[in-house]
């Protein structure tokens, strides 16, 4: 429905934006780094690698004075397992005083960390040592981790993520582990350790909060049909659902347990497993969101001639004979790297999630993702960035006048980084960094259009649209 009068964003609401410590910090193996699965991951051809990358490792007082200068009051980061921890399980000093010394830059100027505390990036020497998530093994050395990350940072920090976009990497990854039983095995390690994480946060820092930070979006059936409608409502379960139902709720939505059942891959699960699940409470629901997604209904033996499309989860062509196949949306905007432009589905999302959860929503990524050209005076004019970012928080403004809590817009990306299978070329940030792909240059910091307009979203509490 359509208001004659939108609410203004809440007090205090957190204006910043977002970045991972593998795609933006360099320094791949400085002052005792060890490498993560990210550094050993073959790199996709014509892209750049992870040694470098933005150099936010040696630069963040630069980066972050430049985010105050945007009037962020929220910076969302994560601290890489392998730099405090280069093993895995031995805390590095280097390492564990570089992520104070960044917590401490971004206190100064009054900007709220928003810590991740795991990107994508498990320490290869626990990969090695016993095939990762794989091994229950896992779950006890993440908690170690987090414990280092709550006994340092703890008292600085109030707001930490446990693990990001979980189910991205469950379903787009998930071959790694030979066979579906064992994907979905690891998985539930990984919802396990999740909740412990939150467990013991609550039992270290009760002053502290803590949430987990899927990719969460809301699915559209192909056609009206009541098969593509189950097909979605399915998705939903298997995209969505289970990594928030289990972190809410502590239980799996009963519908897909009973068809992993029926299919032999369900994970095994203890009551002691059950038992964490239920313990473990979320304080709010970090999500990010690029764009709907739009499924058809796909029989078993048609399904099988449907090849998922895994290359890279951001286009999430994924088929599951018996249950749904992904489809491209042609009612929806696209961008040129083909992802979606998709406010409304925003909103819905927002909705959804407010309505099954009732927790306090922060947004940790939303973005547009494009190559960017550095003119030769200087400038970069992303008015397309602008139109999508606008268009995206007046949704969070709506959804706000529906009647959900919101209380943080941190899109993706605070300054360039490295995309996570298209290189630094795909630029989401509001802050140029001047590399190319294979040509480091200067590393200069240039501010974008859109770092302008953001400065005065931000400054205005998001009532300064432009
Ligand atoms: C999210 C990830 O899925 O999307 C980020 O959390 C990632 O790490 C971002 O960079 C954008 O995706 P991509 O593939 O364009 O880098």
């Amino acid at each position: 429905m359509d208001y004659r009068t939108l609410k203004p964003f809440p007090e205090g609401f957190l204006w910043g934006a977002s970045s991972s410590a593998y795609q933006c910090e360099g320094a791949w193996d400085e002052d005792g780094k060890g490498p993560s699965v990210k550094d050993a991951d073959p790199i996709v051809p014509g892209t750049s690698d992870w040694k470098v990358t933005s150099d936010h490792y040696h630069r963040f007082k630069e980066d972050i004075a430049l985010m105050a200068e945007m009037n962020f009051n929220e910076f969302r980061f994560s601290i890489a397992w392998t730099r405090i921890m280069p093993d895995g399980v031995t805390e590095n000093p280097k390492g564990i005083a570089h992520y104070h010394e960044v917590i401490d830059e971004c206190r100064r100027y009054g900007i709220e960390p928003v810590v991740t505390l795991y990107h994508f990036d498990l320490p290869q020497a626990l990969q090695e040592k016993y095939g990762g998530w794989a091994d229950r093994q896992c779950i006890d050395d993440f908690i170690n981790y987090c414990r280092v990350c709550y006994r340092e940072y703890g008292s600085k920090v109030r707001y930490f993520l446990t693990i990001n976009e979980q189910n991205m990497m469950a379903l787009f990854q998930g071959a790694q582990y030979g066979s579906e039983k064992n994907q979905w095995q690891a998985n539930h390690h990984m919802l396990v350790a999740q909740s412990k994480a939150m467990i013991l946060c609550h039992e270290m820092m009760p002053q502290c909060k803590v949430g987990p930070a899927p990719n969460i979006t809301a699915i559209y059936p192909a056609t009206s049909s009541p098969a593509d409608n189950l097909a979605a409502m399915d998705w939903d379960q298997l995209r969505n659902r289970l990594f928030l139902d289990t972190a809410v709720f502590g239980t799996y939505p009963e519908a897909l347990l009973n068809w992993w059942k029926d299919k032999g891959i369900a994970p095994d699960i203890t009551e002691e497993d059950y038992e964490d699940l239920k313990n473990g409470h979320p304080d709010f629901i970090a999500f990010n969101y690029y764009g709907a997604g739009t499924v058809r209904y796909v029989s078993e033996e048609e399904g099988k001639d449907i090849k998922s499309d895994t290359s890279n989860f951001m286009s999430g062509l994924m088929t599951y004979p018996g249950m749904c196949t992904a489809v491209k949306n042609p009612l929806q905007e696209k961008t040129s790297y083909g992802m979606g432009i998709d406010p409304i589905g925003l909103r819905i999302t927002l909705r959804q999630l407010w309505e099954r959860y009732h927790l306090p929503l922060i947004i940790t990524e939303n973005g547009c993702g494009v190559p960017d050209t550095l003119e030769a005076d200087g400038t970069v004019h992303d008015d397309y960035r602008i139109d999508y970012l606008r268009r995206h928080i007046r949704a969070c403004q709506e959804a706000i006048t529906d009647g959900v809590e919101l209380f943080g817009y941190s899109p993706w990306s605070a300054f360039d980084l490295v995309s996570t299978h298209q290189g630094i070329t795909k630029r989401y940030g509001f802050i140029y960094i001047n590399r190319d792909e294979f040509d480091l240059k200067d590393m200069a910091r240039i501010r974008k259009d859109s770092f302008y307009w953001y400065a005065k979203v931000c400054a205005s509490n998001g009532k300064d649209l432009g």
